[in-house]
Order: structure tokens, then sequence, then C-alpha cells
């Protein structure tokens, strides 16, 4: 397998509206983060993955973009960017921003142009259909609810939008747009960033949908539903790798939505010059009724969990490469998902980042995650800040007229505010994170869970995460070694084995909270063993034949054969 530092590397992704606020205006900041390299630099990342901090009239918090090339007023200036980037780069830690160029805001400019005439020159940039019989040109629905279409007065015209009626979708089958968004990843490239983590890249090919509306205006065919991986997203990739991203050593991650394992391969196979690798969402819609929302919960089932994880590192093992993630700014908790955020926090933290540390992939660490920050219950709706969250509530309760308490269970459950609130950094007023207040309520419970505390507890998850991330440094196998499943089928432990050369790892995950019984497999056979990281006190010389694991135990053993 070829070597890449960005296979070596551990990202840390920062949003910054909950990060660090560093004014008192109760909104995180660029100057905040700079505040807080040192603590970044000790847990030892190598990389950060920064939420948008470009202008933006903030609809869905930066993911609006209306200038690509200046910094958000809340968050600083082009000037306090560039110290940020050199501040990183002092310390060793490279820079990866966001690129969301599958839509813009409606307030950038392009767009501003775009609505006034149907003879606009920027009239392209965007996809305008007239209606049919007098309603939308499809039946599309957008991500965060209603029709994917919104109609101008101006032209009398809709426009595509996948997301909110803020975030209108650019034309990429338009040479200028694709142009135009080259030279923006070219501007910011050569200012130093080290890479993009590219917002929902597999959506921005929709000519064959398009043209599913052209036989639905003629009455031809019923209106297909939008799918990503469109037919041209790869030429398009290819060509942005040829035309900007290819002079340059830098580190792509494609957030793309529903993708396949195959899929996966086309994007991140070497030999094609697309992405490193991308982020895939199968492990996180196990816990949603099948076909359904992810509003509509099901409790994991620890098979299909195992089945997921382990299709991805098969499929990908040998040609592409794997983001491992179980966190980010759009998703829940994991301690409070998948774990147990009562007695058993810290113990179900540290065993669910070691056994995502352990496989093969690019690890991503989401702010707060390596505290064991857990999901929040805020008590009415209107604490809830995050335009998905307002309009799941809306429609459910007001159109579709579901119970109140139900509803607001599957947003204590999934809401993206649970990883939004503010960055627990001490016991102090709003966790530490303003002197103000904070645009968004802090987890009540930074009393207990905060950075300050975790740093003087020798035991704390922060430690944990640390040590998983030099063991990474020391130890070639966790990066390039095979992996494999093994006891299958057991209801409650989740290990696996990875291997290089003369080498093997031997990851021991128990999931859930009853003590359960491990039995070493009798294939696996070794002269000596060392244990490398463990979330209990363990006898490292105890014999590992047959043993019982504790509540969500984890161990990691190397063996040598
Ligand atoms: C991605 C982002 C999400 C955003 C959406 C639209 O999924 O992660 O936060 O709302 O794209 O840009
Ligand atoms: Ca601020």
């Amino acid at each position: 397998m070829k070597k890449a530092w960005w296979k070596e590397s551990v990202v840390y992704q920062i949003y910054p509206r909950s990060f660090m606020d560093s004014n008192g205006d109760g909104i995180g900041d660029i100057q905040g983060i700079i505040s807080r390299l040192d603590y970044l630099k000790k847990l030892g990342i190598d990389v950060v993955w920064l939420s948008p901090v470009y202008k933006s009239p903030n609809d869905d918090n930066g993911y609006d973009i209306s200038d690509y090339r200046d910094i958000m007023d809340e968050f600083g200036t082009m000037q306090d960017w560039e110290h940020m980037l050199e501040e990183m780069h002092k310390r060793g830690i490279k820079l990866v921003m966001d690129l969301v160029v599958n839509h813009t805001s409606d307030e950038h400019p392009w767009f501003v142009e775009s609505r006034k005439s149907k003879g606009s020159p920027y009239r392209d940039y965007y996809i305008w259909r007239p209606g049919v019989d007098g309603k939308e040109p499809t039946d599309w629905t957008a991500s965060f609810g209603g029709s994917s279409w919104q109609y101008d007065n101006a032209t009398g015209e809709y426009y595509l939008h996948m997301f909110s009626k803020k975030q209108p979708d650019l034309n990429w089958e338009n040479p200028s747009v694709r142009r135009e968004i080259y030279d923006m990843i070219r501007f910011w490239l050569d200012k130093g960033v080290d890479g993009f983590r590219m917002d929902v890249i597999n959506m921005i090919s929709k000519k064959e949908f398009l043209s599913s509306y052209e036989d639905f205006k003629n009455g031809n065919i019923h209106n297909k539903e939008y799918h990503p991986n469109g037919e041209r997203v790869h030429d398009f990739l290819q060509e942005m790798n040829r035309e900007v991203l290819s002079a340059y050593d830098i580190l792509t991650v494609g957030e793309c939505p529903g993708v396949t394992p195959e899929q996966a391969r086309l994007y991140t196979a070497e030999e094609r010059h697309e992405l490193n690798m991308v982020f895939q969402f199968e492990h996180m819609s196990l816990d949603k009724q099948p076909g359904k929302r992810k509003w509509d919960l099901k409790p994991l089932d620890l098979h299909d969990l195992k089945e997921n994880l382990t299709k991805w590192q098969k499929s990908l093992g040998e040609q592409g490469w794997n983001s491992l993630y179980w966190n980010n700014h759009d998703q829940p908790r994991i301690v409070s998902r998948f774990g147990n955020d009562k007695e058993y926090r810290t113990e179900s933290a540290k065993m669910l980042a070691t056994l995502l540390h352990m496989m093969q992939g690019t690890p991503y660490i989401y702010q707060g995650e390596e505290i064991g920050m857990t999901n929040v219950r805020f008590e009415t709706i209107e604490e809830y800040k995050d335009i998905e969250t307002s309009n799941i509530y809306r429609d459910r309760v007001d159109k579709q007229g579901l119970n109140p308490k139900e509803v607001m269970e599957s947003i204590y459950a999934k809401s993206r505010d649970n990883g939004r609130t503010p960055m627990q950094w001490t016991s102090g007023p709003h966790a530490g994170f303003t002197t103000g207040t904070p645009w968004i309520r802090a987890n009540p419970n930074y009393k207990e869970i905060n950075v300050a505390r975790a740093l003087e507890d020798a035991n704390s998850v922060f430690y944990h995460y640390k040590k998983l991330i030099e063991l990474r440094k020391r130890h070639e196998i966790i990066v390039y070694g095979s992996y494999d499943l093994i006891l299958e089928d057991h209801d409650s432990i989740f290990a696996y084995t990875r291997k290089l050369g003369k080498e093997e790892l031997l990851v021991l995950n128990n999931f859930y909270q009853q003590e359960t019984v491990f039995t070493l497999p009798p294939d696996i056979q070794f002269h000596s063993k060392e244990l490398l990281i463990s979330n209990y006190t363990v006898d490292v010389n105890q014999d590992i034949k047959e043993f019982l694991l504790r509540p969500y135990e984890s161990r990691v053993y190397k063996l040598s054969r």
C-alpha cells in the first residue's frame, strides 16, 4: 500500500461558531481558535478541518456563502485568518478548509445578478426552470423540508435548492461556474491551506435528473426522485483535480451522503485522481427505521454496525481509503448515541474511541468528542437554533399533527444542535466559552464535563484520545494493517484484528453494560503479547484465552507471531 501523510494523520474538526469566543459577543471566532491551539497540540492531532468561516448571512451557519474569498465579520478578518494559519503551521498542525460549492447563498453576487433577468450573464450559474401547470417543475424535496424549487417573482421562474431556499444550487454544467470555483480553490491553496473537506460534493451533477424534468414536462414519465452521484460527477472531480488539486500536496475528503462502497472506490481510488477519501453515511443511519428519516428512531443493532463497518473496511482496504468518524457538526454525540452517557460515560466514550481509531482509515475527532461531551435536552424548541431542527418540528407538529413530546424525543436523539452547543472548557459560566451570552446555550452538564477537569484527570477520556493518537504514530500496523472481523456472531463484542507482516493487533470491545465472556479464536496464535491501551486497569500478564470483559471494556493487544 502506498504511504501518504494524510493516511497517517488524525484530523480534528472545529465548528467555529461554538468553539471559543474571544470578544464576548457570544459567537466563537478565529482569535478564540488561536487561543486554543496549544490545547490541540497537546491532544496531538495533525490536521484541523475548519467548518466554513467565509462571509455568510448564516441561514445555515456558514454553509450558505455570500463571498468565498472573505471572512465572516463575526469570526474576524482575513488578517486574523492568516495569523491563525501561521500559528497552526508553527505548531505543525495543518489546516483543511470547508469547500461548499454545491450551492451558494442567495446573497452571493452571482445569484443576485442571476435572478435579475433571464438574459443575465449569470442566469446560467444556477438552475432555473419554468413551472409546470403553475406548479413546481418537479416534486423533489429539499433536505431541510419543503419543495426544492423556489418561485422567484422577478422572472416568474423557479430556482433549484437542495437545501434551504437561501442556498440556491450552482449549475456545474456551466464551464464558467467551474472555472470560477477552481480559481477560488487556487486562491486558498496559494494562501497555504493544506486541503479541503468538500460539502455534499456528490450532489453537484444533476444532468440526468434535470432531463427527467424535460420528460415530465412533456407528460412522458413521472418525476424521477433526485439522487446523488449523478453521471458527470466524476468528470467534474477529475477536471478539478487536473486543473487545481494535483499541483498541491493536500488532503481532500468529500462529503457523500448516500454513497456505497463501490461508488466510494470510484471517488477515492488513486489512479482515478479524484479525492483522497469520502465521508460515507451508512453507519450513521443504522439507528433509524429503514426507508424513513433520521427522526424515525430505532435502536442500534450491534450486528448491523459490525457488518456495515466491516464491509467498508474490506471494500476500501486495497483500493481507495476510508475516513473514520462518529461525530461531526451534523450528528448527535456518539457517547449518547451508541454509548452510555450516564454511569458509564467515561468507559463507553473510550471504548467507542478505541473501536474507531484502531480501524484502517483516517480518524476524525469532532470538538468535544475528546472529552466525552453528550447530547443536550433543551426544554423548548425555541432554544434550538438549527434550521433543520426547527423545520422538522414545524413540519411534524404543526403540519402532520404529531405529538410534540414525541417529536422532541427525536430532536433530543438526532438534532444537529447536539453537536453545536458550546465547547465545554471550564466549569465557569457558559462553560468558559464566552464572557457574554452564547448564541446557543451550553449543555448544563459542563460543570462536570469540561476540558479543565479532563486535563487534571489522568483517567479522562481526553488522555485516552491522546494515547490513541500517539499509538498511531508509533505503530505502522494501525495505519496500514489489513482488517478482519472476528467473533462475527457474538451479540455484544465487537472485535477485530489488524495484520501487517509478523504483527497482529487484537482489538476487543464490549459494546454493552453487561459483562461478557471473551474467548480467543483458536486460529489466533502468538508468542508474546503487549497491551497497548485499555479503559480499565488490566493485569498485563493475564492469560487471554478466555476472560470476562467488564461493562464497555475495551482492550488492544499487539501480538507477535
Ligand atoms: C452538509 C453540511 C451541513 C449543511 C449541508 C448544506 O451536509 O455538513 O451542515 O447543512 O451540507 O450545506
Ligand atoms: Ca466572538
